[in-house]
This record gives structure tokens, sequence and C-alpha cells, in this order.
């Protein structure tokens, strides 16, 4: 498959020395990103300012900064993969002006008017077609729910939830404790694992989608053992 990941944070600048942003460091896209590799499908990452090495044997990677540049990069690239899965910290919100030049500290506003970025799942969710559309949630509180209700308003085929005030899980660690939901599908708990093997078991979650929605697929680049899955009908023979 052709698989499209969108990490880390965006930054919003609202001078050339400041900006808004979030605690994402982009361990779990990049960790997404090379497991899809490691497991033979050919990976675009699109990053927002992250520090850690890109994995080896990505097909693209382009490094973004701000939410909006972040759409244009995924949007450039949508057209290519056979899944989305992003799992960006896009910022909502940006300044609704971005000073040339440094604002000095009496002349800063003591309110911040700020805008709405736009949601890039939503977005692109016209140009959507047969690909796999996959989220994250990160939340705080009534975790399931939360991301239930972003799995049907984004019209996503899977979310990852994870509750962030959870020790081990969240930003800047190298563990998660995820649970996956799908239309239709019972919501599948894991453990506290590390964020490689999350994204080793979301990688086999999104090819088992994948094998289901089959031939509609344009990349021809389907690893050998998804082409060996049964279809579906086939495998409804078995008890
Ligand atoms: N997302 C997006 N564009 C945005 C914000 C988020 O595409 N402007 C994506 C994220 O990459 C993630 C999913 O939407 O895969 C859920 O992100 P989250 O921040 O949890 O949800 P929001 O839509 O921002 O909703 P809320 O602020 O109510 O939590």
């Amino acid at each position: 498959m052709r698989i499209l990941v969108s990490a880390g944070p965006t930054r919003e600048f609202l001078d050339p020395v400041r900006f808004l942003s979030n605690r994402s460091t982009g361990r779990m896209g990049f960790a997404v990103a090379a497991a899809a590799v490691a497991a033979g499908h050919e990976v675009a990452l699109v990053a927002g300012p992250v520090e850690l090495a890109p994995p080896a044997g990505l097909a693209a990677l382009d490094r973004v900064v701000s939410a909006r540049d972040m759409l244009a990069a995924l949007r450039r690239r949508l057209a290519w993969c056979d899944a989305l899965v992003m799992t960006a910290a896009v910022a909502d919100f940006r300044p609704a002006r971005r000073a040339p030049r440094k604002v000095h500290k009496g002349a800063m506003p003591e309110a911040l008017r700020l805008v709405r970025n736009p949601d890039i799942l939503a977005t692109l969710r016209t140009r959507k077609g047969g690909r796999l559309f996959v989220g994250f949630a990160a939340e705080t509180d009534d975790v399931l729910a939360s991301a239930a209700a972003k799995l049907a308003r984004k019209g996503l085929d899977l979310i990852v939830a994870n509750d962030v005030t959870k020790p081990g899980a969240g930003f800047g660690v190298e563990t998660n404790v995820v649970t996956f939901l799908a239309p239709g599908a019972a919501p599948e708990a894991l453990p506290l694992l590390p964020k490689a093997e999350v994204a080793r078991r979301l990688v086999a979650r999104i090819e088992a989608l994948a094998a289901r929605k089959g031939a509609r697929f344009p990349s021809r680049a389907v690893p050998a053992r998804m082409r060996a899955l049964p279809k579906r009908s086939e495998r409804s023979h078995t008890p």
C-alpha cells in the first residue's frame, strides 16, 4: 500500500520569534511511518517541526511548519496514497495577524486575536474516494465518547484514542495506551506498549481494513502477504 502519515505539532507564528504550538514530539507518527516501511509499504511522511531523525526507507518526506502548510503538503500527496494516517497534533488556531518583525513587549496587545485553522481531515474528506482515513484523538476526559464522536464527525475508518493523562501515554514518552475504534467493530483496548508496537499493531489493523476494501486501491504495491489474505466473501465460509 501507499501510506501517507502526518506527524508532530504545527507552529503558528505571531511574529518571527514567537509561536503557538502544542506538546507533540512526533514520536507516534514517526513510529507509524517506520512500522509501515518495515511492513513493506511505500510511505510518505509530512512532519511538523520535530527533533527526531526520520525513519529510513521513506518514499518522501515533507517538512512543514503551520497547519496550512501541512494541509497543502497533504493535499499534494493525497491522490498518491491508499491510506492517510493523521497522527499530527494540528494547532486548531493561529494568530489573526503575523507581524513581519518582532513585536516588542510594550507593543504586544494583552489579548491575542486568534482565527481557526482548517480541519485537515474534514477538508480532505471531499477527496477521500476509496482511501482509508485514520485519525488520532488525544483526550483528557470522556476519552472513548469524544473519540467516537470524532470518528463519526470526520468520516474516518479508524481512530486511535488515547488518554494523555494516563502514566506512560501521550506526549514525549516512548510508550502509549490506546484504544482502536472503528465503525461497526468492538473497541480494541491495547495495554501499555512501546509506541513502536502500537504502530506495528495499527499498521496491521490498516492492512486488515484495506484487505476488506480489496480491489478499490489504486496502488500496485500491495505486499504479498496482503494479496494472500482471503476476500471477505471467502472468509465468511470459515467458521
Ligand atoms: N486534525 C485535523 N485538523 C485539525 C485538527 C485535528 O486534521 N485542524 C486531526 C488530527 O490530526 C487527528 C484528529 O483530527 O487525527 C483529531 O484531532 P483532535 O485535535 O483530537 O480533534 P479536533 O478536531 O481538534 O477536536 P477538539 O478540539 O474538539 O478535540
